[in-house]
């Protein structure tokens, strides 16, 4: 008997989300059912409700999230009822081309459920990056759900799950940014302070905070930016030069998804350094450079999708470093809001007065 729940769904473009019954089946083979505990509100969100991300309406958002493990279908070993665990977009399936040449972080046949949650009219969900857990219960492949330390915080878990992983590997895996690197973040919100926290946890020596707006360049400072750059006042690159004895970065991380802040960020980087592009541009978006800049200045240019994580291998071991308090997951949380607030949390997050709102159930 398929469980009805309440979730979050954005049901056209552009249209305000609503709070719905919904559907959501027993586990069958491979899948596990999650009892969802608290759900960050990310702007990958507002891109699927905008329309931005494709037009499979309606969705049944939420995808930062932790929860307990309510029951499992055959075959399922990795976890069990009970069990506390984070939800990753990521589950490697082990066989395809990437997997089999030992990358599984590009893994190119990432699982999800196979059944789908519908509306209670029987009309299947789209749900968000194959999660769906702005709901009290969801179904996921279970490969995507990764078991922690259940002393975690669930507000604070929930959001390595996406935004925060996604910073801390762009610093981490991507950027490989080691002790004594000097390093510089464009855009501070909730992906580029974890790209602060990652550059400070690898031993970064300067770590430079770019973004246009005050408050959050206080915010950069707390979780580990040594300066702070307002590139609506000052020119970053120039700045960022004058920071690091005329050279530039050693890693320089776009954390906004723009054309200019890449553009800058790829100026800031020294001789034969890294820019990791994590910011999402939209399809219009294009960049424009002098080839002989990118020949001359040597380095690498590289994307970072979801902080290039293996989730069963880095979710446990960010719970256990935020659990010994050498990396504060807590800071991220802005507030704590019930089901029905997501879409004011959409125009706070638009307001950029949050890092993240996190729905707790
Ligand atoms: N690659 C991935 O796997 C992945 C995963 C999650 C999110 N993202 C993307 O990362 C980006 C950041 O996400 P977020 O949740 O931190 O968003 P956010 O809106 O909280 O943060 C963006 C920040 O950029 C700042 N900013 C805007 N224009 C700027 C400019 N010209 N110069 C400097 N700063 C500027 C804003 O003031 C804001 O603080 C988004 O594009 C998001 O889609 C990528
Ligand atoms: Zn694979
Ligand atoms: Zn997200």
């Amino acid at each position: 008997m398929p469980h009805q729940v309440r979730g979050i769904i954005a049901g056209a473009k552009g249209a305000t989300v609503k709070l719905q019954d919904i559907l959501v089946p027993d586990p069958g083979p491979g899948e596990a059912l999650i009892r969802v505990k608290a759900c960050g509100v990310c702007h990958t969100d507002l891109h699927y409700r905008e329309g931005a991300i494709n037009d499979d309406f309606p969705f049944l958002l939420g995808h930062e999230a932790s929860g307990t493990v309510e029951s499992v279908g055959d075959g399922v070993s990795n976890v069990a009822p009970g069990d506390f665990v984070i939800i990753a977009w990521r589950s490697p399936c082990g066989t395809c081309r990437s997997c089999l040449r030992g990358r599984p972080w590009y893994c190119f046949a990432s699982r999800n459920a196979q059944q789908p949650m519908t509306l209670a009219d029987g009309t299947p969900l789209s749900p968000a990056l194959g999660i769906g857990a702005f709901a009290e219960l969801t179904l996921v492949d279970a490969g995507q759900a990764v078991k922690v330390n259940a002393d975690a915080s669930p507000q604070a878990a929930g959001l390595v799950g996406c935004g925060i992983m996604a910073g801390l590997g762009a610093a981490i895996n991507t950027g490989g940014v080691i002790r004594g690197d000097s390093v510089a973040v464009f855009g501070c919100g909730g992906v580029g302070d974890a790209a602060i926290a990652g550059a400070r946890l690898a031993g970064a020596h300067t770590i430079i905070g770019v973004d246009i707006d005050d408050r959050k360049l206080e915010w950069a400072k707390e979780f580990g930016a040594t300066h702070t750059i307002n590139a609506s006042q000052t020119d970053p690159v120039e700045a960022i030069r004058k920071l690091t004895r005329g050279n530039g970065v050693n890693v320089a991380i776009e954390a906004v998804g723009s054309p200019i802040t890449y553009e800058q960020a790829f100026y800031a980087r020294d001789h034969a350094g890294t820019l990791v592009q994590v910011g999402v541009p939209s399809p219009d978006m294009k960049i424009e450079l002098p080839l002989i800049e990118l020949f001359g200045r040597g380095g690498s240019l590289k994307s970072s999708w979801y902080g290039d994580c293996l989730p069963s291998r880095d979710f446990p071991m960010y719970i256990d470093l935020y659990l010994q308090g050498r990396l504060d997951l807590d800071r991220f949380v802005s507030e704590t809001i019930p089901l029905d607030g997501v879409e004011d949390a959409f125009h706070k997050m638009e307001r950029g007065e949050v890092l993240r709102s996190v729905v707790v159930f």
